[in-house]
């Protein structure tokens, strides 16, 4: 399809099973991408993939799920690894987390270091073997 500002690029997105993170898979989707679907949840995932793949019915990447909780590396690192079948990583959203209304006062402590903190400090080692060598990606 012509005007594909994502065809042929690699993404994945965390915390695709709702909210933000399936809309941006939607909207990858509909721009050409193949995307990685991470989640903590595999059920609300399976639900996400049938949503994503109904509403982009004209995809021309492929897209697919990995249970992934962001908060540990070694699923970090599992997840980086398998879009090496797709050919490496292109685009890394890191969007996953949660934020809780009692978190005003310590906002900085916990939902920052555990959510937002540790999830781009896990993201950055792995993925920049998968990036560096093609000299692009974001
Ligand atoms: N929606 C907003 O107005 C808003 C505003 C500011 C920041 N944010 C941030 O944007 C991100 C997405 O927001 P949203 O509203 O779409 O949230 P959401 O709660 O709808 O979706 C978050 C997703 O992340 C997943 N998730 C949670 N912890 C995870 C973990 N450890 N590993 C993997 N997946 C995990 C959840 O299962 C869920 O599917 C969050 O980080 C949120 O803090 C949202």
């Amino acid at each position: 399809m012509p005007g594909l500002r994502l065809e042929g690029k690699n993404a994945v997105v965390t915390g695709a099973a709702g909210g933000i993170g399936l809309e941006t898979t939607i909207l990858f989707l509909r721009e050409g991408a193949s995307v990685v679907m991470a989640d903590i949840s595999e059920a609300a995932l399976e639900k996400a993939l049938a949503k994503a793949k109904e509403v982009a019915s004209d995809m021309v990447g492929k897209v697919k799920t990995a249970k992934c909780d962001v908060s540990k590396e070694d699923d970090i690192k599992a997840l980086v690894e398998s879009v090496d079948e797709w050919g490496g990583l292109d685009i890394m959203f890191n969007n996953a987390g949660i934020m809780h209304a009692d978190d005003a006062g310590k906002f900085a402590i916990y939902t920052f270091a555990s959510y937002h903190v540790s999830p781009h400090t896990h993201t950055y080692n792995p993925q920049t073997p998968s990036t560096l060598p093609r000299r692009s990606g974001t």
